[in-house]
Parts: structure tokens; C-alpha cells; sequence
């Protein structure tokens, strides 16, 4: 049974970034209430009714992967991992995004399919194959008819916005050769808990993993979890390694390890998320007294990083333009536009020293060592960071050093 934990308001669709705010514009935007639920018999976490995935990974998308340098050290490790540990011939990746993965693997070995059609046609143009369609099981019965089966399908951060999890696992099955592995990531509940992260929830990410709930998911589909790592990045992430239930892998001890750890947490417990969820209210109204405060001693506050993940405390803190005054984010196609729903205005990032900003409030708070070392003669000046996790508060020089 799927239980509500958290409402967090009327929300818009995150990429869905506004490139005027007139009227029409405004009457157009479109919002769905974001509740959050947790189903009590396989312990899945997921947005309670998921909008369509048609209405988000448009011809318009924003996002590029590789716009940040901690990811695209991420993806180049965890490919010279992956082809050590595999030496696959051939590989897919499910939602290549701008290829920051796929650059890392010549041509010729790899498949890459990525629903975006403004993302796709980059990396076909860079002489990647890339299908511009949603996974799924006439695609998967498409690229194997032409490709064979694959010794290792890789994704990340894609796996957790697809609605229809069982078909996303039967068509993995029916992809994976008898000793094939997926290997995965995306955010992690657990960390999610632990950081008060609850900005994690957004249209994109229709689910946030546990490997309580994964081992159930992917068991229904013959398929077994045969490792798993804890991961810092996007603040918190987890991989799986999953293959058939029949393949001659072995479960690594870490499969025990974090299944344990995850027992001890409590992410197999409703209470966990009611918990969690007066936390988050909590949080809401602490963020809100310290950027409040901040106005009212006239300070400038700006934000950093147009993620996709602070549109959910914008929309759900009301936090508007009236106290966050722009947001400044290096991806060009963001720049000039404005942030779903309350509507701030993006800008190229700009020298805060000069401008005599004080306060910025990191909305790419899971960035917030690299964004120290680029921003250290505004930190040397005096200038601070304010951030909502684990608790709202303007930080100190210590805990980003
Ligand atoms: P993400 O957390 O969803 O990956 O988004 C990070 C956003 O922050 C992305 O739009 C790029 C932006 N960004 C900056 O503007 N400057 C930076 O230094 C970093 C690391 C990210």
C-alpha cells in the first residue's frame, strides 16, 4: 500500500524554465501537487502521482551533465572502473544526456539512448549512436534485434524517473546477456533522510532508491542485486550492479552490508518518513527566518546553481525574487530565462565582490566544495554561504573548507 508523508505544494515542472514572464507565459505554466509516498510492502519511495514523462524530457530540455567538473571526474572514474571490472566489447548507456559518460568510450562500442531530442542529436552529431527515444520494452526488443545483447548497460540518474519500473526492469532482463550487468545510480533515500535533502523531490525523480526496495523491484523481474556502493555525489547517491537471477555472479558482502545498515536506519518504516517530513516543515520555516532576517538588515542575497532541485524550496518555501534576488548558473541555455514558478531571474555567474553581494544561498548545495574553490576571493572578503542542509544556516568558514 502506498502511504502520503510529505506535501510539498503546488510545484512546476523543473527544466520548464520561462524565457519571459508576461502573462501568456505565466497562465501557461503548468503545476501538479508534489506528495510524496512510501509503499509499506516493497519499500519504495516515490511522488504519489508522477506527471508524464512527455511533458518533461521535451526537445527543450535543459540540463547538461557536463557542466559541472566533479561529474565529469565522476564519469570518467567510474568508466576506466567499469571496463576494467567488465572489458565489455559492447556497452549501452540509458539517458545519455550531452554524452559526458559515453566521450569517455570509443564510438564503435557503444549504444546510447536519450529521450531528449536536443541532447540526442548532440552526441549523434558527435558520431555517437544514439536512439532519441524512452526506454522501454519495444525499444529494448528494437536494440537488441540490431546490437545483440549487452555485457553491460550502464545509466545514471535516469533509472529513478521512469514511472513504470517493471517494464524498465523486464526490458533490462531481456537486454542483459546470461552474465551481463546494469550498473546504475541515482540519488539515495538514505542520504536524502539524513540530509534533510527534501529538495531531492521533484517531477524528475519519480522515485528515490533504497536497496531495501530495489532487491523487490528487481527480484520480480528475475534479476538480482549483485553489488552496491554508497556514492558523495548529487549529495548522496547509490549504484546497484544487477544481473540475472541464473547469471554465475556472486553477491558482494557489501549487498549485506548496506541491506543491514538501511535495516538499522529504518527505511523499511513508515514512521522514518513521517519523521522526516515534520523535519521538513521545520526546515521551511528556518530557511525562511534566515533569509527574511537577511532583508531586513537590507542585504543582498543571491543564489547559485539554477538547479532543478531548488525549484522544490523556492515553490515550496515561497521564496521569490523579492528575496532571492537572481541566481546565477554557468549552462548558457538557462541564462536569460527564469525559474519555474517563482520566476527569478538566471544569470551568467558573475564577479560577487564587485556587485557587494553577501549572501549567496546555494541552490547547487551538492557542489559546494567545488563552488568554494571557484568563489575563495569572495569567501577571503568576507562573503558567505547560506544553505538548507542538514539544517538551514549561513555556514561557516570550517564546514567547506
Ligand atoms: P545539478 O545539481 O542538478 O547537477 O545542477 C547543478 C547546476 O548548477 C547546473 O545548472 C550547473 C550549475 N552550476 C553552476 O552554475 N556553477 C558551478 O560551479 C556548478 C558546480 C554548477
Amino acid at each position: 500500500m502506498k502511504k502520503i508523508f510529505l506535501d510539498l505544494l503546488k510545484q512546476p515542472i523543473t527544466n520548464s524554465y520561462l524565457s519571459k514572464i508576461d502573462k501568456k507565459s505565466i497562465k501557461k505554466e503548468f503545476f501538479y501537487n508534489l506528495k510524496i509516498s512510501y509503499d509499506t510492502k516493497n519499500h519504495l519511495v516515490s511522488i504519489f502521482k508522477p506527471i508524464s514523462p512527455k511533458k518533461q524530457y521535451t526537445n527543450k530540455y535543459a540540463h547538461r551533465a557536463s557542466e559541472s567538473i566533479t561529474m565529469k571526474k565522476s564519469f570518467k572514474s567510474i568508466s576506466k572502473k567499469l571496463v576494467k571490472k567488465f572489458r565489455p566489447k559492447i556497452l549501452m548507456e540509458i539517458g545519455s544526456n550531452d554524452g559526458v559518460f559515453i566521450k569517455n568510450f570509443s564510438k564503435k562500442k557503444v549504444i546510447a539512448v536519450e529521450p531528449c531530442k536536443n541532447l540526442a542529436k548532440i552526441t549523434n552529431k558527435l558520431g555517437y549512436y544514439t536512439y532519441d527515444k524512452f526506454w522501454n520494452l519495444s525499444l529494448a526488443k528494437k536494440i537488441t534485434n540490431s546490437h545483440g545483447k549487452f555485457d553491460l548497460i550502464y545509466s545514471a540518474n535516469t533509472i529513478s524517473h521512469i514511472p513504470k519500473l517493471n517494464e524498465t526492469f523486464k526490458s533490462i532482463y531481456l537486454s542483459l546477456s546470461t552474465n551481463g550487468v546494469f550498473v546504475f545510480e541515482d540519488p539515495y533515500i538514505g542520504s536524502v533522510i539524513k540530509n534533510n535533502s527534501y529538495d531531492q523531490f521533484y517531477d524528475e525523480h519519480v522515485h528515490l532508491f533504497s536497496l531495501l526496495a530495489m532487491s523487490n523491484l528487481v527480484r520480480a523481474q528475475n534479476l538480482r542485486v549483485i553489488d552496491v556502493e554508497l556514492l558523495p555525489t548529487h549529495g548522496g547517491s547509490i549504484r546497484f550492479y544487477v544481473a540475472r537471477k541464473n547469471s554465475d555472479h556472486k553477491a558482494s558482502k557489501n549487498v549485506k552490508k548496506i541491506y543491514d545498515l538501511e535495516k538499522k536506519e529504518k527505511l523499511n518504516k513508515y514512521f522514518t518518513y513521517k519523521k522526516f517530513a515534520i523535519r521538513v516543515k521545520r526546515s521551511k520555516v528556518q530557511l525562511n527566518k534566515i533569509l527574511k532576517n537577511l532583508k531586513k538588515k537590507g542585504e543582498r542575497v543571491i543564489s547559485y546553481g539554477a538547479t532543478y532541485k531548488s525549484s522544490t524550496i523556492y515553490n515550496y518555501c515561497n521564496i521569490d525574487s523579492k528575496i532571492i534576488e537572481f541566481v546565477t548558473d554557468s549552462t548558457k541555455n538557462k541564462q536569460g530565462k527564469f525559474t519555474p514558478g517563482k520566476h527569478i531571474k538566471i544569470i551568467a555567474p558573475i564577479n560577487l565582490i564587485n556587485e557587494k553581494i553577501n549572501y549567496v544561498f546555494l541552490g547547487a548545495w551538492n557542489f559546494v566544495k567545488e563552488i568554494s574553490i571557484k568563489e575563495k576571493k569572495f569567501l577571503n572578503n568576507g562573503g558567505k554561504f547560506i544553505t538548507h542542509v542538514p539544517k538551514p544556516r549561513i555556514l561557516s568558514r570550517n564546514e567547506y573548507r
